[in-house]
């Protein structure tokens, strides 16, 4: 980095941010495969914290990819570029005080253990949905595995494109199991419990 002067050490500081919020910024990161129900729990988590008087942020790998993402594909490399740049965002908002919730396949360990990295580990909160890939797959609510099955979409999460599930995550959410009620009553909880002043 040649002829760059950050100033980080001079500006306001993220504390400073979340005493003006009364709130502590995190990274929610959601991990999960495509049918899991990362963005269904995304988008009622943020709901209900919005009811709460929380600022939030959703930063789905859907809608990044019609934006800051849309010139990236499924390949490994593509994927990588993805998470690091959704992270980079991610940690930009989180510094702001901002609950970031981040709804992304994020398929690999290595992938994630990048986007724990650029968020620090004190900000980056890990939720697994765990469904299995046959009830993913049976829901199939985009019809995309059905089309991957027939070789119309390459490199597809879970079919032709590695799946690692996470180990230890922060937090896992049996979306098989549990309903999507049940799972965002938990995600709501534990996210408000690491949030709050
Ligand atoms: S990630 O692997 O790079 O983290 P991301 O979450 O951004 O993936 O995007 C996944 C979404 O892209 C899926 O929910 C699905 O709608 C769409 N998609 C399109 N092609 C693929 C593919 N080959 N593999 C997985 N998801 C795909």
């Amino acid at each position: 980095m040649n002829h760059i002067y950050p100033i980080f050490d001079t500006i306001l500081q993220k504390h400073d941010k979340e005493e003006l919020i009364n709130q502590k910024g995190k990274v929610i990161w959601m991990v999960g495969l495509s049918g899991s129900g990362k963005s269904t729990l995304a988008r009622a988590t943020e709901n209900t914290l919005h009811q709460q008087k929380k600022l939030t942020m959703l930063l789905d790998g859907d809608n990044l990819r019609t934006g800051v993402n849309n010139n990236l594909g499924f390949s490994e490399e593509e994927r990588r570029e993805n998470i690091r740049r959704a992270a980079e965002v991610a940690k930009l908002f989180a510094q702001c005080g901002v609950i970031t919730i981040c709804s992304l396949i994020s398929p690999t360990k290595s992938i994630r253990q990048m986007a724990k990295e650029i968020i620090g580990e004190e900000a980056y909160f890990e939720v697994y949905i765990d469904c299995p890939l046959e009830v993913c797959e049976q829901r199939d609510v985009k019809g995309l595995y059905a089309k991957a099955r027939r070789g119309e979409i390459k490199d597809f999460t879970g079919i032709s494109s590695p799946f690692e599930a996470p180990e230890s995550p922060d937090l896992r959410l049996e979306s098989g199991k549990k309903t999507i009620e049940e799972c965002h009553q938990i995600l709501v909880n534990k996210v408000l419990d690491i949030t709050s002043i």
